[in-house]
């Protein structure tokens, strides 16, 4: 399965933090924001990835990962002229995506808790997969409604009367048909290309399948000053608790057998002595052990 990261958009909520660097390079608590799906992705098994952003901000992506060969993964670049919808992406990655069944998550999305996705990427053939959450303000969100065996029977973005408590978190499954669905949308009243419409056609041919995701399970937003802050606030919160990292790619790969334990260590030794380079030693460290 191929990996869309989203990583456009204006940021103009958490202005003017925005002004020099996009919303998905500001700091959420230790590490760049984009950091945390990425990771998310590497840990549901994808190697092959597709960062979209805009022609401002995508250099410093490319400065940031390079082509991924460093954490034993291929990343390539798209530029999104404008925020034209969050379906854009699949016109945009058509030619990364090829035949392949393909997952996106914004980069502004972020996860944690248990291995909820793990069983979805390792299971999934074919359809669409979605995620519903239960939140106390679901007409933020796009907004799921599914049956007892999880199929999809109502999709609405932003309602203003939603039917359920179910918000649809920015990560989504889908065979390759999604490429030919994305090709023939037309933009909303909005102007945008909606992911949420990408869905509704296949809810229309039965194949929108919905993994609720448990309760002890994070997903956190990170749009507004405040809910950047929380997000900080909770990531540091755990990491220092537990002597953890979320939202570290490097181990995320080691773990997945994307970098064997010599390229961690020699990647090791290109960072500067900091904690996060501390951490790392530390999870070599277990490698060595194990
Ligand atoms: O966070 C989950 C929600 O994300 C879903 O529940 C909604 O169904 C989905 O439409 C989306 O809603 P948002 O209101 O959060 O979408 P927003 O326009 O804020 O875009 C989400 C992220 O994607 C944001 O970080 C910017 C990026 N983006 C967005 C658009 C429209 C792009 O990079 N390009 C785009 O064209």
């Amino acid at each position: 399965m191929k990996g869309i990261i989203l990583a456009g958009g204006a940021g103009s909520r958490l202005y003017p933090l925005t002004l020099v660097a996009s919303k998905q390079l500001q700091p959420v608590y230790d590490k760049p924001m984009v950091y945390y799906p990425l990771t998310t992705l590497i840990e549901g098994g994808v190697r092959e990835f597709c960062l979209i952003s805009t022609p401002h901000d995508l250099p410093r992506y490319r400065q940031l990962f390079g082509d991924g060969s460093r954490l034993g993964l291929q990343i390539e670049y798209r530029e999104q002229a404008r925020p034209e919808g969050i379906a854009q992406a699949f016109r945009i990655a058509d030619t990364f995506i090829g035949k392949d069944p393909v997952t996106l998550i914004l980069g502004d999305n972020i996860f944690y808790g248990a291995d909820a996705f793990t069983q979805a990427f390792s299971s999934f053939s074919q359809g669409a997969v979605i995620f519903g959450y239960h939140v106390q303000d679901p007409e933020r969100y796009g907004v799921v409604e599914f049956d007892r065996a999880g199929n999809a029977i109502s999709i609405e973005e932003k309602p203003k009367q939603p039917r359920s408590n179910y918000a649809v978190p920015g990560l989504y499954l889908f065979d390759n048909s999604v490429v030919s669905i994305a090709r023939d949308l037309t933009p909303s009243p909005r102007g945008e290309l909606e992911i949420t419409d990408v869905n509704l056609e296949y809810m229309r041919r039965g194949q929108l399948k919905v993994h609720r995701l448990n309760r002890g399970f994070a997903w956190l937003d990170a749009g507004t000053s405040s809910s950047l802050h929380e997000a900080s606030a909770y990531v540091q919160t755990i990491e220092k608790r537990a002597g953890i990292k979320i939202g570290c790619p490097e181990e995320a790969a080691f773990r997945r057998g994307f970098l064997s334990l010599s390229a961690l260590q020699t990647l090791i030794t290109s960072l500067p002595r900091c904690e996060y380079r501390a951490y790392l030693e530390s999870v070599a460290d277990e490698g060595v052990r194990a």
